[in-house]
This record gives C-alpha cells, sequence and structure tokens, in this order.
C-alpha cells in the first residue's frame, strides 16, 4: 500500500510541480539526485583545470581576461551545484572527501590534455557546446534547487559555447597552420565531447528511472542526436570537418546516422585510466590540502563572530 506521502510525491511529478528539500521523497530519489548532482559539480571544479592551464599563455589580453571569466564562472558553478545537493542531507565535506579519494565520478571529458591554443576553442565549442544541450532539459528537472541552478548554469554556458566558437572561427581565418592547429583540436575533442553525454540507452542502468522522476527529460542517445544536428551547420560555417566519415542525415529515420563512438575508451577512462585522471585528481587534492589553512581560519573568524554576536 503506498503511503499518503508517496501519493503526494506521485502527484507533484505527475503535475510537473517541483519537489523542494523539505518535501517527503523516496530515498531512491535522493539518493538519485545527490550522485547526479555532485557529479556534476565535481565535473566543475575539475573541469577548471583544463583550461586553467591556458591563462599564463593566452595569445592577448583579452584573450586572458574571458578564458580567467569563464574558468571563475565554472568555480561558480560547482559552488551552487555543491549547494543543491547539500540541501539533500549530504555535506561539502563528504562530497569533497568522496572526490578526492577517488571514489566519486566526474566528466570523463576532462581527462584529456589541452596541448594546445586552439583546445580553448574546441572546449568552448564542443564541451560546452554539449553541456548546453544536456543541461537546458535540466532546468525543468523536477527537484527545485537543481532545476534553479540550472537556469543561471546555462546562461553562463552559452557565453562560454560562443566564445570557443568565436577562438575557432579566428583561427579558421588565420594562417595555414592555425587552421591545421584548429582542425586538429577538433579531431581530439568531437568523440569524447560525444561520449559526454554517457553509455547509450541500453547500456545506461539509470535513465529509465531518472526519466520517470523527471530528473532527466531526455535519454542519452536522444540528446546525443540533438547534439549533433547543432554542430554540423556550425562546423559549417567554420570550415571544420567534423571526424566522423560514416556522419550523414538519414531523411527516412529523421536522425543522424555516425560512427561507432569507442565505448572501450570511455569506460577506461571511468575506471580512472584516461590520459590525465591521475594529475587531475593529484592537482585537485593538493589544493585542497593547500587550502585548509584557509578554511580552518574562515571557521575561526565565524566562530568569533558567532560567539561576539551571542554576547
Ligand atoms: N563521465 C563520467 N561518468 C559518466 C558519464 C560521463 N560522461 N556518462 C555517464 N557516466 C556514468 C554515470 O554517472 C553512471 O555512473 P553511476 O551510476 O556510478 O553514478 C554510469 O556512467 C551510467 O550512466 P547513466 O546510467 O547514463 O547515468 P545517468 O543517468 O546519471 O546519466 C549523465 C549520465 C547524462 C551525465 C547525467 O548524470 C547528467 O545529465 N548529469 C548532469 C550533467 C553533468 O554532470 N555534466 C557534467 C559535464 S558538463 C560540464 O561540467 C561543463
Amino acid at each position: 500500500r503506498i503511503s499518503d506521502e508517496e501519493r503526494l510525491f506521485d502527484e507533484l511529478i505527475a503535475n510537473e510541480q517541483r519537489i523542494e528539500p523539505r518535501d517527503w521523497m523516496p530515498e531512491a530519489y535522493r539518493k538519485t539526485l545527490i550522485r547526479q548532482i555532485s557529479q556534476h559539480a565535481h565535473s566543475e571544479i575539475i573541469g577548471m583545470q583544463p583550461e586553467g592551464n591556458w591563462i599564463t599563455r593566452a595569445p592577448s589580453l583579452k584573450r586572458k581576461a574571458i578564458l580567467m571569466a569563464k574558468v571563475q564562472d565554472e568555480a561558480g558553478h560547482g559552488l551552487y551545484l555543491y549547494s543543491a545537493a547539500q540541501t539533500l542531507g549530504i555535506t561539502r565535506d563528504e562530497m569533497m572527501q568522496q572526490l578526492i579519494d577517488g571514489r566519486a565520478k566526474y566528466s570523463s571529458i576532462f581527462n584529456y590534455p589541452t596541448p594546445t591554443w586552439a583546445d580553448m576553442g574546441a572546449i568552448g565549442w564542443l564541451v560546452d557546446g554539449a553541456a548546453i544541450c544536456n543541461q537546458v532539459p535540466l532546468c525543468r528537472a523536477s527537484y527545485g534547487p537543481y532545476g534553479r541552478a540550472m537556469v543561471r548554469v546555462c546562461k553562463e554556458e552559452s557565453f562560454h559555447q560562443r566564445q570557443g566558437f568565436e577562438i575557432l572561427l579566428t583561427l579558421m581565418q588565420g594562417t595555414e597552420e592555425q587552421r591545421r592547429m584548429a582542425q586538429d583540436a577538433v579531431d581530439r575533442w568531437y568523440w569524447p565531447s560525444l561520449a559526454m553525454f554517457g553509455p547509450p540507452d541500453d547500456r545506461s542502468p539509470n535513465s529509465a528511472q531518472s526519466m520517470a522522476w523527471k530528473i532527466k527529460r531526455f535519454s542519452n542517445d536522444e540528446l546525443r542526436q540533438r547534439f549533433v544536428g547543432m554542430l554540423v551547420p556550425q562546423a559549417e560555417i567554420l570550415g571544420v570537418t567534423l571526424p566522423d566519415p560514416e556522419l550523414r542525415f538519414d531523411e527516412a529515420s529523421g536522425r543522424y546516422e555516425m560512427g561507432e563512438i569507442d565505448w572501450d575508451e570511455f569506460f577506461e577512462v571511468l575506471r580512472g585510466n584516461g590520459p590525465c585522471n591521475t594529475e587531475r585528481l593529484e592537482r585537485r587534492r593538493t589544493a585542497h590540502e593547500d587550502g585548509a589553512w584557509v578554511r580552518e581560519a574562515a571557521a575561526e573568524y565565524a566562530r568569533r563572530q558567532a560567539s561576539a554576536s551571542a554576547l
């Protein structure tokens, strides 16, 4: 027999209303949200590293200022998301510990290196483009604090995507060497950005339940299709080639046919064996340890302020 609380929860979901932190929710719903939101927060924080690599080497003052603003935005996204996850009863310390112990997942995409300036363009265009496709529907996620955090995140992601596109456009209008550099970056980021959407639907254990709860609104493969549909005309404007000889639009099904994503590589990255997993975690761990005195000082300051105001 289903309880009154559960009936109310089901009704709220069915009527497209929001679940808020103090509402009753099934334990599995809470767990799923903590899993997805904390993984998402970790991705934003780890995602600062591949681009942080280029702040000191950006080709002009203007490019440096833009890149710095973008990386700061990612820190902000991580903080909203950790706050949203905290409303579900997990502490930020617990989440941070899971990340630096290597127990938490974060997006596969941030385990690839950024050897050239063109990578800043390809990340903005492809990685942030994929992030937008995935996250715009999350603005309607059934859990209120997550959906609301996504609204601002998506606005900022859309600026990030355009700045990446503009970096590539500038390079593509440059010298032969610059065009080669832009194409090389697109070649390296294209497939990993398709894999960001997660495993194919028939290998995605969480999708069905997350869609029933209206956390996810579209399946991994549906979003991948949308993303490719967005890229094709943009690639034409840029003059870059998407590195998939099998890519074509099938009029009959109304879908893009594409080559096979290397899922073995994807799962290896998830197991911690991607090109930069060790380096990314090590840097995060060191930054956390180096920041310990700041956290202690802030906590002590807050304690003294609280006891002063209690007098
Ligand atoms: N990188 C790392 N892990 C992944 C990825 C990926 N690209 N895609 C799927 N996985 C993991 C899932 O987290 C899940 O692992 P878990 O069960 O141990 O938690 C497993 O692979 C199976 O995948 P799914 O059943 O498809 O999982 P889910 O329904 O959670 O869908 C998805 C995965 C699409 C990433 C979803 O969690 C999501 O939309 N998250 C929010 C967006 C996000 O995190 N974006 C981060 C990158 S964007 C950015 O930061 C700029």
